[in-house]
């Protein structure tokens, strides 16, 4: 079929196995030639089919020739209906690993039930023996509780006032303020239970009590903290509140780990357009001037780069270069001085007209269409593909 975008708001509805896999390949060849000494070997990605996670699941198996197990929530191909892109993603990285002889196998299904933890142990009981990292990169709205069964529906929304600020429709292009009322209720609760740490401690002391840790084992999980404009919304709302959480856990985790050396740590990560950040209010305007201004510095990254550095430059380098709190910081280039500072002198500017010169709104919506698989260099969008592409380790 031929297969174009097709977008709802911030989300695509059709994606395309072409331009995914490009995409993959490209991260693959990224990551070839930036090789990680002493990396990991066994590796549990959970949340490994887009963003941040399929970017950890490309830099173990091809830095340091890992096995990988991926665990994702995908929606598969049907007749004349694309997959979601993750799916797409997840088949052109094992399909490649598997022409590379790189074990590669994964587990499709929703990460927080009980049922696809026990599966995923039994792979790695059946398969790895053990395992020495674990990372855990979902991002997600709502969590069932594998216990009692409680449905929790995170928000992102401001803690106490109304946050109000400029936002930009980036297929529009136009820019407006938006406000949006303080949480209510049990929102902060919710936003914690679905993305705070208590599902990545669940799976790391179901690890554990399998002995299936190697000695030396590390876990990470991803955490963000951004600039006092998004602040509101973000890191002091309910959302930052959750990260908090997932923050505190990593340092749990570490004693949970004792008996064997191993450790959690939460690795805080660069703005930058997924799935995930574009639902998120006022984030997209950010984004668009924030690249704008990495891009003439010459420090962008995308996810690929971002990971390569913290494997590479931070978790199996001689210094994590911890901050106060203790969090590895590879957001530290978003954060200096002068990029913000100049990132809020264009956001004062930012106005429909502006933007299309002040900030980089191509470069968000390349990225964007580029997660679907969609305006990725080198496809050919007019030539027939097949949708009903299958994951070749699919468990
Ligand atoms: P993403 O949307 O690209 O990836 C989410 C992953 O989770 C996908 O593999 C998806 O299949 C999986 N997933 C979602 N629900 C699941 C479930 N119930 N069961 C199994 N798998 C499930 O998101 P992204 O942006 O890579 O986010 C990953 C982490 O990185 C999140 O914790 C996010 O807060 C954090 N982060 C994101 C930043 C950004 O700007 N995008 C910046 C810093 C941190
Ligand atoms: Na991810």
């Amino acid at each position: 079929m031929i297969i174009e975008p097709k977008t709802r708001g911030f989300i695509c509805l059709t994606s395309h196995p072409t331009g995914c896999e490009k995409n993959v390949l490209n991260q693959i060849d990224y990551i070839k030639s930036r090789p990680t000494t002493n990396g990991p070997k066994n590796v549990l990605v959970i949340g490994a089919s887009t963003g941040f996670g399929l970017a950890s699941r490309i830099t173990s198996a091809y830095g340091s020739n890992a096995s990988t197990i991926g665990v994702f929530f995908e929606k598969p191909p049907t007749e004349g209906r694309p997959a979601s892109p993750g799916w797409y993603n997840s088949a052109a990285f094992e399909t490649q690993a598997h022409k590379d002889g790189l074990y590669a196998k994964s587990i499709n299904g929703d990460a927080f039930s009980n049922e696809i933890k026990a599966q995923t142990l039994k792979l790695i009981q059946d398969d790895l023996g053990k395992i020495d990292m674990v990372i855990y990169s979902l991002a997600s709205p709502v969590r069932t509780h594998p216990d009692t069964g409680e449905r929790f529906k995170s928000v992102l929304k401001p803690i106490g006032d109304t946050f109000t600020n400029n936002t930009v429709d980036f297929h529009t292009g136009v820019v407006k303020e938006i406000s949006i009322a303080p949480c209510s209720g049990d929102d902060i609760d919710n936003t914690i239970a679905v993305m705070g740490g208590e599902d990545w401690k669940m799976w790391i002391d179901l690890l554990k009590s399998a002995d299936v840790l190697s000695e030396d084992f590390k876990t990470v999980a991803y955490s963000y903290i951004g600039p006092s404009l998004t602040e509101a919304v973000y890191r002091k709302g309910t959302i930052g509140r959750a990260k908090d959480h997932l923050e505190a856990t990593a340092f749990e985790i570490t004693d949970s780990l004792k008996a064997i050396n191993g450790k959690g740590y939460v690795s805080v990560n660069k703005a930058l357009v997924t799935q995930a950040s574009s639902a998120i209010p006022v984030i997209p305007l950010y984004i668009s001037l924030l690249y704008k201004v990495m891009k003439e510095e010459g420090i962008h990254e995308g996810c690929i780069e971002q990971i390569e550095r913290l494997f590479n430059e931070r978790l199996y380098a001689e210094d994590l270069q911890l901050d106060e709190q203790g969090r590895i910081r590879v957001d530290d280039w978003e954060m200096r001085d002068d990029i913000q500072a100049k990132v809020l002198e264009l956001w004062k500017e930012a106005t429909t007209e502006t933007l299309p010169n002040i900030g980089d709104l191509e470069g968000y919506k390349t990225d964007f269409f580029n997660l679907f698989g969609f305006n990725v260099e080198g496809v050919d969008y007019d030539k027939d593909v097949n949708e009903m592409v299958a994951i070749p380790g699919l468990q």
